[in-house]
């Protein structure tokens, strides 16, 4: 016992309880720093990527794109610019037409209607009725005169916009947009406001970069009179490139996105835009793998795929016409309110159901329907299309369930 350095009881149980503290704030200090340490790894490891795409680009790119690339006229397109990106310069003047005209339309709709109420011969509206519809008619008018006034200012400060913008449409930006009749013009500036929407493209620039790399563009030397043409780079495809080397150049490429900080400049910098494509020059995006109705391997596939929800893409799926969801559930119309499913779920319907999580019964509600019949409710089963699960891909579905646990 003399041996003992701390002799006494309590001395013992003191150095004891310092070792613990001591032992615990090491092991809190490195669960604080874990996460910082794993995001500087990532971060160096694409900083890292993303040098070795620099010099790729360097030697075998910039000959046609340009070394900043920027492209050069009747070469190559450039890769870095705001177009490439999908920043749209029109974008918000555009949303501010299609607006306008979509209250003007419903404001024309509705002025019809009365007017058809109105002189009805057959069931003539009573005197009362009378006054309100030359009241409310009295209120559109006013109501189509200040839209009307919106767009056409609108319409001018577009018309400046693509004034200033000339030098940039010179070098191909919205190639002739002037021979477009003006009925079509907001939906040609539209879809040709970004690179992926005026190729079509369906998936993201990741994906386009890398397939045009891997497959090239056959037959775009005929498009473009200084150069022969963008080859095929991968070595699957008979060219010089590994797989690591192609994600190296895209991410070097994808790191000139300045995202909302792009600039009028940015559009005067670039020496070519992009061009309408050759007939049949680009695979087409990436083939939709559909959800389906099986909801274990739904969850299956998300996992293994590592799938991550966007709620704000869902809600506009949701929202949107493709699927119209919202217009069966907003305000609890013609199927149980979208505000407050999630808390709906969790609490009424879950402890009546054994077995499932509420993201299990998200999902079968969505692509089997008619499996069960939602409690105490007046809304009838069958009503709700049954086949959503052989229309969406997989994203889009977990997007929308991310969104409606968004709704508590
Ligand atoms: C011989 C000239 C030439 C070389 C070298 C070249 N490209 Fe291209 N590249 C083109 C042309 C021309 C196009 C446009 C093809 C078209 O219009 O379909 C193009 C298109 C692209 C596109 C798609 C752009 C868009 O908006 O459609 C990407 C991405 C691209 N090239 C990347 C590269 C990378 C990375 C390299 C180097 C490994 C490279 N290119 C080398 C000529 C070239
Ligand atoms: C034509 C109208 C209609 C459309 C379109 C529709 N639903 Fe439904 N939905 C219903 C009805 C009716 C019910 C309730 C059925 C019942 O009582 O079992 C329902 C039930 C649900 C439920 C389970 C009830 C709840 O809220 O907890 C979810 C989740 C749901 N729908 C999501 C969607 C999604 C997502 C879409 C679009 C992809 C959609 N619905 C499109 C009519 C519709």
């Amino acid at each position: 016992m003399d041996r003992l350095i701390i002799q006494s009881i309590e001395g013992r149980v003191l150095a004891g309880i310092s070792m613990f503290v001591a032992i615990m704030i090491l092991l809190g200090w490195v669960a604080i720093n874990e996460e910082a340490r794993m995001a500087a790894f990532r971060e160096q490891h694409l900083g890292r990527s993303i040098e070795r795409g620099a010099e790729l680009f360097a030697a075998n790119c910039s000959t046609c794109h340009g070394s900043e690339g920027l492209g050069q006229g009747g070469r190559a397109p450039a890769l870095n610019s705001p177009h490439y990106f999908g920043f749209d310069a029109l974008s918000d003047v555009n949303l501010a037409i299609t607006t306008a005209d979509r209250l003007i339309g419903g404001l024309q709709e509705e002025s019809d209607a009365l007017n058809t109420e109105f002189l009805d011969a057959e069931n003539p509206p009573s005197v009362e009725r009378q006054d309100e519809i030359l009241a409310r008619l009295a209120e559109i008018d006013t109501e189509l005169a200040e839209q009307q006034a919106v767009r056409e200012d609108s319409v001018a400060e577009r018309e400046a916009l693509l004034v200033s913008l000339q030098p940039a449409v010179e070098r191909g930006l919205f190639p002739i947009w002037d021979t477009i009749a003006e009925d079509d013009l907001t939906e040609y500036l539209l879809t040709n406001g970004a690179r992926l929407s005026q190729v079509g493209w369906t998936g993201d620039l990741h994906g386009f970069t890398v397939t045009t790399l891997i497959h090239g563009r056959p037959g775009s030397g005929v498009v473009w009179p200084n150069s022969e043409g963008m080859a095929a780079w991968s070595q699957t495809a008979g060219g010089p490139l590994r797989q690591d080397q192609i994600e190296d150049l895209t991410a070097y490429i994808i790191n000139w996105d300045k995202g909302d900080e792009w600039t009028i400049e940015d559009f005067f910098a670039v020496e070519q835009y992009g061009k309408p494509l050759a007939d049949g020059s680009i695979p087409a995006g990436p083939p939709k793998v559909f959800a389906e109705d099986d909801v274990d391997a739904i969850l299956e596939f998300w996992e293994t795929e590592g799938l991550v929800g966007d709620p704000e893409r869902g809600q506009s799926l949701y929202e949107g016409v493709t699927y119209g969801c919202a217009s069966c559930h907003t305000g609890g119309a013609a199927a149980p309110a979208t505000e407050g499913t999630w808390t709906r779920i969790n609490n009424d319907v879950l402890p009546l159901l054994e077995g499932y999580t509420a993201e299990q019964y998200l999902i079968e509600s969505i692509v089997l329907p008619g499996v069960y019949d939602y409690p105490n409710d007046s809304y009838p089963m069958g009503a709700m299309p049954a086949n959503f699960g052989d229309r969406m891909d997989h994203q889009e579905l977990l997007d929308i369930v991310e969104y409606l646990k968004t709704q508590e």
